[in-house]
């Protein structure tokens, strides 16, 4: 079954999507947190309250002794917390050390499947490839995912594709047909996922003829 994260980091959200009970986790960034205008600690507090399940807090220095600094402390926030790594030959450095130590790391901006392969070998449990941003470039971002799942299948790696950067309600549809993990939603795409216009007609009918029934 394909997990559903909700990829931000704001509260009313994640309280919204977590009631409709199909939540397992949250990714965030640093531009998601900067959009609720809201000091940092108290968004991440308040997310690991609502949410029982993997929450990705991303770090926010570049080489690898700070990398893995900055990880530890955020890994020991709570049992949930995820640290996520950005792509980079210092992220890599950072992933191994803290993955050997058991820091669960989610490798964030990755654009190709070599990227998605050096960071599972380096350890990481999740890798997170940004197709909406590759689409936005004229790429086909879902090739990136069609390539990185048959190659983790093959191997049995203990690391799970993450597709982020997800833009529409299709692109839920094409990751779960190819046998992705997880997709992280913006919550408009969630909310999109629940609708459809026949819904809405099916429903006034069954409401305007229940009026009819003699009772
Ligand atoms: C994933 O973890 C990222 O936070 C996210 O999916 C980036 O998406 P964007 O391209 O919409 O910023």
């Amino acid at each position: 079954m394909v997990k559903i994260f909700l990829d931000t980091a704001n509260i009313d959200e994640i309280r919204e999507a977590a009631s409709w009970g199909v939540l397992d986790g949250v990714t965030t960034n640093p531009t998601l947190v900067a959009k609720t205008g809201r000091k940092w600690s108290e968004v991440i507090q308040d997310i690991l309250a609502l949410v029982d399940g993997p929450i990705s807090l991303e770090v926010t220095t570049t080489q690898a002794d700070e990398m893995i600094k900055q990880g530890r402390q955020l890994a020991k926030l709570h049992e949930n917390v995820v640290v996520k790594i950005q792509m980079t030959t210092e992220g890599l450095k950072a992933i191994k050390a803290l993955s050997s130590e058991g820091v669960k790391i989610n490798t964030t901006l990755i654009f190709s499947a070599n990227q998605a392969i050096l960071a599972a070998k380096a350890g990481a449990k999740y890798v997170s490839p940004f197709i909406g941003r590759l689409d936005d470039m004229g790429q086909d971002g879902m090739q990136v995912i069609r390539e990185i799942v048959p190659i983790f299948r093959n191997y049995e790696w203990d690391c799970e594709v993450l597709v982020a950067s997800i833009r529409h309600p299709l692109h839920v549809i094409e990751a779960a047909k190819l046998g992705a993990d997880i997709v992280t939603l913006p919550f408009d795409v969630l909310k999109k996922m629940t609708q459809h216009a026949l819904t809405d007609v099916g429903l006034k009918r069954f409401l305007d003829d229940w009026q009819k029934v003699p009772k």
